[in-house]
């Protein structure tokens, strides 16, 4: 099967582009907004695009609070989501006002961060607190225009919950990081790890 993405139709029963990038990261995205209520929510067009500086980014389907919220406070933190916080991610995807805080709604205690004022997921082994850099507005393709924009931000700070850190190394295997799969409300976890060493 051959097709290009930009036609109206797909050749499938589903949009199958989720289901081609496997897994994806989830972005746990804590912002604060003008009235300052606690923002939370998850976005798998995450990733991190550097490592020393170490940059961030995530990708908002429409402007939604997360974005909105980072551009105009300048920060954003994300919380690594593991297995045992997987029904709190979820519930922290639900589409509600600005005024409702998606930690209270999930029941999640957040921790105070060290450089920025968003906080982070308290019962999450890893956050990066972010500042703000810059929105990259997608162009429009096959004459359609893009929702999707992307929000960059440089990682400023990183917590590590020492749990995590065996020997002066991480090691998240007792945490189980989940990753979203296709489009089918599929997940997988960190479960089997190998090693391949690289040549020369
Ligand atoms: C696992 C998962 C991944 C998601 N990834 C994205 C994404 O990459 N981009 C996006 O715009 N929405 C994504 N969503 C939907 C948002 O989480 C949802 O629209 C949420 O209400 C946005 O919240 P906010 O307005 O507080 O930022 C995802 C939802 C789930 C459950």
């Amino acid at each position: 099967m051959y097709f290009d993405p930009r036609d109206k139709e797909y050749p499938l029963k589903h949009d199958p582009l989720t289901s081609l990038v496997v897994p994806r990261p989830i972005g746990w995205i804590s912002t604060i907004n003008r009235a300052g209520v606690v923002n939370l929510a998850p976005y798998s067009f995450f990733n991190a695009v550097a490592s020393r500086p170490p940059f961030v980014m995530f990708s908002s389907a429409g402007r939604k609070h997360s974005q909105t919220n980072a551009e105009e406070s300048g920060e954003f933190v994300h919380s690594l989501t593991v297995w045992d916080l997987r029904e709190e991610m979820n519930i922290t995807s639900a589409d509600v006002g600005p005024d409702v805080s998606e930690p209270e709604l999930a029941h999640l205690e957040m921790a105070p961060s060290v450089a920025v004022k968003p906080p982070r997921v308290a019962r999450s082994p890893v956050a990066f607190e972010c500042k703000y850099v810059k929105t990259v507005d997608l162009p429009g393709a096959g004459g359609k225009p893009n929702p999707y924009s992307i929000v960059i931000g440089e990682v400023v700070g990183i917590y590590i919950s020492d749990e995590v850190i065996v020997d002066g190394k991480v090691d998240l295997s007792v945490r189980r990081p989940i990753a979203r799969l296709g489009g089918l409300d599929q997940y997988t976890s960190v479960d089997e790890i190998f090693k391949l060493r690289r040549p020369g």
